[in-house]
């Protein structure tokens, strides 16, 4: 038995999704089990096409054939594929005409929504943008909390905005802030299960998922290691009072990584709140 393998020149390699297949019959078996999982989960939510099986395995192929495009091919401390993945399908469904990215990064997550919505308004903060290497010329960005009075979008048709919290801020705060302010639909990145919350740097505690966790009693003391660092954090009632109380629609997205082999997702989760 034998391997055949052949170096790629750097802009062939560079276009490829790679670590990948190039063998489209294998390509599309993959793609097919991507779908299942996607267009399940997809079925459940409010904004779920008629037939979510054939719409979501467009939009599966359409994110395979854009991937290698994407100006940010070193994403480390952002979205990783699978994330895209999910973060590509879901604003192409939704069709917001307003997004607010709050946690821009290296600029990677607003190339995706970008190439899910071309004509939506898009408005990306981070409290620095000293690490963007992708710019929408389109877009307007900001050097800070997206709750600063600068970031101006008192015009918005609130029913059809969404916003995706990348921010590592915690959850509770900006579900609260959402609501204050008219938001309806958002995705939450970083939703981790408490018992997996070592899995990122800085979590946004407390998460959706420990907020909606009712096996959790409020005043635990969590702690947990990383990087050899311990870190510890009180579970406090105040933190969470009245926030799953306007939520009406709460859904974690499936990891995708058990189909692909892909790095975990972060538990990108679509979150509706009460009119
Ligand atoms: C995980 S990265 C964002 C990744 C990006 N959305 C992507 O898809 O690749 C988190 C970012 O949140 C930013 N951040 C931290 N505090 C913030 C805040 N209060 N408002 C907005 N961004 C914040 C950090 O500076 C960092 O760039």
């Amino acid at each position: 038995m034998s391997v055949e393998i052949v170096n790629l020149p750097g802009d062939e390699a560079a276009a490829l999704v790679s670590p990948g297949l190039l063998w489209p019959a294998l390509q599309a078996r993959l793609e097919a089990r991507l779908v299942t999982v996607m267009a399940d989960a997809v079925g459940q939510l409010p904004f779920a096409p008629a037939d979510p099986a054939a719409t979501v395995a467009a939009l599966v192929r359409e994110f395979y054939g854009l991937y290698p495009s994407r100006p940010v091919t070193d994403n480390k401390g952002g979205s990783g594929f699978n994330d895209s993945l999910w973060l590509f399908v879901l604003a192409r469904l939704i069709a917001p005409k307003h997004i607010l990215e709050s946690g821009v990064h290296k600029g990677h997550g607003t190339w995706v929504l970008r190439r899910a919505c071309p004509e939506a308004d898009i408005v990306s903060c981070d409290i620095t943008l000293k690490n963007l290497i992708y710019h929408d010329e389109n877009a307007r960005y900001f050097e800070c909390d997206w709750t600063d009075p600068r970031v101006e979008l008192s015009t918005w048709d609130r029913s059809r905005s969404l916003i995706f919290f990348d921010d590592h801020i915690s959850h509770a705060q900006r579900v609260r802030e959402a609501k204050v302010r008219g938001f309806r639909l958002s995705l939450f990145d970083d939703n981790l299960p408490v018992e997996t919350i070592y899995a990122t740097g800085g979590p946004p505690l407390p998460t959706l998922a420990m907020i909606m966790d009712e096996s959790l009693a409020p005043g635990c003391e969590i702690a947990w290691t990383r990087n050899a660092k311990s870190y510890k954090y009180r579970y406090k009632a105040e933190d969470i009072q009245g926030v799953s109380d306007v939520i009406d629609h709460y859904f974690m997205l499936p990891d995708l990584a058990p189909i692909n082999r892909y790095s975990a997702g972060s538990g990108l989760s679509f979150v509706q709140l009460a009119e």
